[in-house]
């Protein structure tokens, strides 16, 4: 049996994020290099890290036409990730709109595609590259408190926020997603987890924050380091038997 502490040694371990240069992705890459694994950052938007570890390469997840075309010259290049961590968050012009009243079909249609469509085709293609390289691979997609229940409107009250239609569609089909390819790449010895991540505090507007921490028990809004200590875990040895759950990190939102 490994030491606990031996199962966390990610050192030298492949790890591709996806959406690297977010809130979320960025945390994710930096920890990943504490832990002195190769850490390979795809995302549309460039964010240097001193270490040589790190490496950022563009890569748009909306550009549907070239997406398998892009995904095969990545792996060409860079070889089969030990764990896929999907941090991106690709989104219309629009998507502030996409309360009821204001949405329209078409950009209800692209943003399912832009991150249901893509997330399930990239995981897809990155789990069978695993397969194919008899890789004991980690693959974790990033869902949301909204992907295992509705939106709260009362967060939004005396804002200029609302809710969003797509939103809780899209995150309850990635938590799914990971479930339906769980069961069919357990037996290869792939790993597919979610995080269902609370709101994290990014500045936003005081009386949101105010509204969202009064609804959690802990009272605050997730830092971005508390939902990628969890990635961490889920990519590590330490969490060997997990596939196909819902971690949920969201300071009991959802327990109550
Ligand atoms: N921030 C939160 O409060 C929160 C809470 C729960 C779940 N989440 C989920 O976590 C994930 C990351 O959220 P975040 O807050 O870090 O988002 P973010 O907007 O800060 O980062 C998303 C990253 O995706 C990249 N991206 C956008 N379009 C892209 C494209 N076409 N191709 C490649 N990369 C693209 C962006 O450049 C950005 O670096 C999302 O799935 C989000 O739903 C976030």
């Amino acid at each position: 049996m490994k030491k606990i502490k031996k199962k966390y040694n990610l050192k030298k371990k492949k790890i591709f994020v996806l959406g690297g240069s977010g809130l979320i992705g960025f945390e994710v890459c930096k920890e990943f290099l504490e832990f002195e694994s190769n850490v390979l950052n795809l995302d549309i938007k460039k964010k240097n890290i001193k270490n040589k570890n790190y490496e950022f390469t563009k890569f748009d997840i909306a550009d549907f036409e070239n997406l398998e075309i892009n995904l095969f010259k990545i792996i060409k290049k860079y070889g089969c990730p030990d764990v896929l961590i999907n941090c991106s968050y690709p989104k219309t012009n629009d998507w502030s709109k996409n309360n009821f009243l204001s949405i329209k079909l078409k950009s209800f249609y692209q943003n399912i595609n832009l991150q249901l469509t893509s997330s399930s085709w990239i995981l897809k293609i990155f789990a069978d590259e695993m397969k194919k390289k008899k890789k004991l691979g980690s693959i974790i997609q990033l869902s949301s408190i909204y992907g295992i229940v509705g939106q709260n409107l009362n967060i939004y009250q005396s804002t200029n926020m609302t809710e969003n239609f797509p939103y809780s569609i899209i995150k309850g089909g990635q938590s799914n997603l990971v479930k339906q390819m769980a069961s069919y790449y357990g037996r290869y010895k792939i790993r597919v987890n979610a995080v269902c991540a609370g709101g994290v505090f990014d500045n936003q507007n005081k009386k949101f924050v105010k509204n969202y921490s009064e609804q959690v028990p802990i009272k605050r809004m997730a830092k971005a380091h508390e939902i990628s200590s969890t990635i961490i875990f889920l990519s590590s040895d330490a969490s060997s038997y997990i596939t196909g759950s819902n971690l949920i990190v969201d300071g009991g939102w959802t327990s109550i």
